[in-house]
C-alpha cells in the first residue's frame, strides 16, 4: 500500500495539469463529477486500476465504470444498441451509466469489468470532470471516492476524510450537485433493466425509450455493487419512522419535521435538494450520534417516485446490518 502525501488540485488548469500528470503515472486521483466524486484511475492501466481496489479496500469482483469525454470515445469501446444511442444522446452528460457488450481490443483493463464481456460507461457533466477527461485523451475508471461500503463523497474534504494517505490527489470542485450516484441500465435484447436507481429518474428513461424499464432480478447480468449494507454510518439507523426516539437524532424530510434534534433533507420537500444533501447529512449526523454518546439516527419516509426511489435505496443500504 502507497503511502500518499495527498494533495487538495485547485481547479485552475494548473490544477488539472497536475491531475493529468498523476493519473499518466499511474496513481489514483479523485475527481468531482456531479453525481459524487470518483476516484479516478488510467482505465487501461491494470497496475493504476489495481490501485483503486487497493485504496478502497473493494472487493475486486465488483467492475468500475469507465468515465469517457465524449460519444466518439464510448462508442470505441462499447456497442450501442439504438436505444442505447437514444438514451446516450439524451441525458450524456449527465447521471446517467450505461452498461454494453464490450467491444474487443479495446485496451482497457480487465480489471476494469472484472472479466464480464459487457462494460459500464459514463460521460459525466461536471465541466471539471470534462475538462479532466478532454485533457487525460483516455477512459478514466471511477468510482465512487469513499472507502468501500462507506458513504459516497459529495466534496474534496469527504473524500479526505475517507482516502488521505490513499490517493495520490483529490481535484477540488466544491460540492457536488446531484449528491445520488448515476442511475445505471443495462439490457437484456432490448429491453432496458435498472440496474441501479440513482440521480437520473426512471421516469425520465421510461418516457424517452416509450418503454417502462424492468428491474433487476439477478441472473446474468452481475449485481452492481448490490451488497445490501452499503453507504453505511456507524450508527443504527431506523428508517421511514415517523418522529425520532429518545435515543435517536433525527434526519427529516418535509415542513412539518424541522422540530427534531437533527437535520432536515429538504424541508420544502424537493427531491432534488434532498438528494443532493442525502450523503453530506448522513455524515453529519454520525458524528454528531457519536459525540451525543452513540445514538442512532431515525429517518422520517420518503416518497418512492423520480429521484426517491434513489433516495429511498441508499437508506435501505445504510440501515442494513452490517453483515
Ligand atoms: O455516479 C456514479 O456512478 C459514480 C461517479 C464517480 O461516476 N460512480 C460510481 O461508481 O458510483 P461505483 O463503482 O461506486 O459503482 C459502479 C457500479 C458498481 O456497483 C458496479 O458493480 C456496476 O457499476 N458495474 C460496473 N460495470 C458493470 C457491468 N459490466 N455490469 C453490471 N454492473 C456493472
Ligand atoms: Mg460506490
Amino acid at each position: 500500500m502507497v503511502d500518499y502525501n495527498t494533495v487538495k488540485l485547485s481547479d485552475g488548469p494548473r490544477g488539472i495539469r497536475a491531475a493529468v500528470s498523476l493519473l499518466k503515472s499511474g496513481d489514483p486521483v479523485a475527481f468531482p463529477t456531479e453525481t459524487v466524486y470518483g476516484l479516478g484511475a488510467d482505465a487501461c492501466n491494470d497496475r493504476a486500476v489495481a490501485g483503486i481496489f487497493e485504496a478502497k479496500n473493494r472487493p475486486s469482483f465488483n467492475p468500475l465504470i469507465a468515465h469517457v469525454a465524449n460519444l466518439e470515445i464510448a462508442e470505441t469501446i462499447a456497442s450501442f444498441s439504438d436505444s442505447a444511442r437514444d438514451l446516450a444522446q439524451a441525458f450524456w452528460p449527465g447521471p446517467l451509466t450505461l452498461v454494453l457488450p464490450r467491444k474487443p481490443d479495446t485496451g482497457l483493463s480487465d480489471l476494469v469489468t472484472a472479466g464480464l464481456d459487457t462494460v459500464a460507461v459514463r460521460i459525466p457533466a461536471h465541466p471539471l470532470a470534462q475538462e479532466l477527461l478532454n485533457a487525460f485523451g483516455g477512459p478514466l475508471a471511477a468510482p465512487s471516492a469513499n472507502p468501500s461500503g462507506r458513504v459516497s463523497a459529495t466534496s474534496a474534504d469527504h473524500v479526505l476524510d475517507g482516502l488521505r494517505h490513499r490517493i495520490a490527489a483529490v481535484v477540488d470542485g466544491g460540492q457536488c450537485e446531484v449528491g445520488l450516484e448515476s442511475t445505471i441500465v443495462g439490457f437484456d435484447g432490448d429491453i432496458s433493466v435498472l440496474l441501479r436507481p440513482g440521480g437520473l429518474p426512471v421516469e425520465a428513461i421510461a418516457a424517452c425509450l416509450g418503454q417502462e424499464m424492468q428491474r433487476f432480478k439477478g441472473g446474468d447480468i452481475t449485481a452492481p455493487g448490490q451488497m445490501t449494507s452499503h453507504y453505511s454510518p456507524d450508527a443504527g439507523m431506523r428508517i421511514n419512522a415517523s418522529a425520532p426516539q429518545d435515543d435517536e437524532i433525527w434526519l427529516g424530510f418535509g415542513p412539518d419535521q424541522t422540530g427534531y434534534r437533527g437535520l432536515n433533507l429538504s424541508v420544502s420537500g424537493d427531491m432534488v435538494e434532498a438528494a443532493a444533501n442525502l450523503f453530506s447529512h448522513l455524515r453529519e449526523l454520525d458524528a454528531l450520534a457519536k459525540t451525543e454518546g452513540g445514538k442512532s439516527i431515525a429517518v422520517a419516509s420518503i416518497p418512492k417516485t423520480g429521484l426517491g426511489l434513489a433516495i429511498n435505496d441508499r437508506l435501505q443500504r445504510a440501515a442494513a446490518p452490517k453483515d
